[in-house]
């Protein structure tokens, strides 16, 4: 999956990091031919929840500051993920989950970052051009 502009959410941090996690795909991608794909998979698929634990971290406080109404619902979401991603490392032991991996991770790419996370998007940019707006003189 390439980055489009129209994936931005409107928050520089946040969206350089939506890009690595696109950027984790496609190395999942690329290792499907690789011999040690097994390998390849499960060093990736550690980086990949060690780099989702911190997105998450750092979404979530994004939306404790601007009191998103949406809070706890997409916490839950994230929570969610967590435990797929935790599921899967589990698996990956004994079995080959890099195809199911870049499947799960695509969905979640479109249903999460695509739709809840854009919600918040406007949400931010809104409460943040308000504030800005009563610093005006
Ligand atoms: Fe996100
Ligand atoms: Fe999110």
């Amino acid at each position: 999956m390439e980055w489009k502009s129209e994936y931005s959410v409107g928050i520089a941090l946040i969206d350089r990091q939506h890009q690595e996690i696109l950027n984790y795909i496609n190395q999942l991608t690329a290792s499907l031919n690789a011999r040690d794909r097994w390998t390849v998979t499960h060093h990736l698929l550690t980086q990949i929840e060690d780099f989702m634990r911190t997105h998450f971290a750092v979404e979530e406080a994004l939306l404790e500051i601007v009191g998103y109404p949406a809070e706890e619902a997409h916490v839950a979401s994230h929570g969610k993920m967590k435990a797929h991603m935790a599921e899967l490392e589990r698996r990956s032991i004994k079995e080959d989950i890099t195809e199911e991996l870049i499947a799960y991770l695509c969905q979640w790419f479109i249903q999460h970052v695509l739709h809840d996370d854009m919600d918040y998007g406007r949400y931010v940019s809104k409460h943040f051009r308000q504030v800005g707006g009563l610093r005006e003189p």
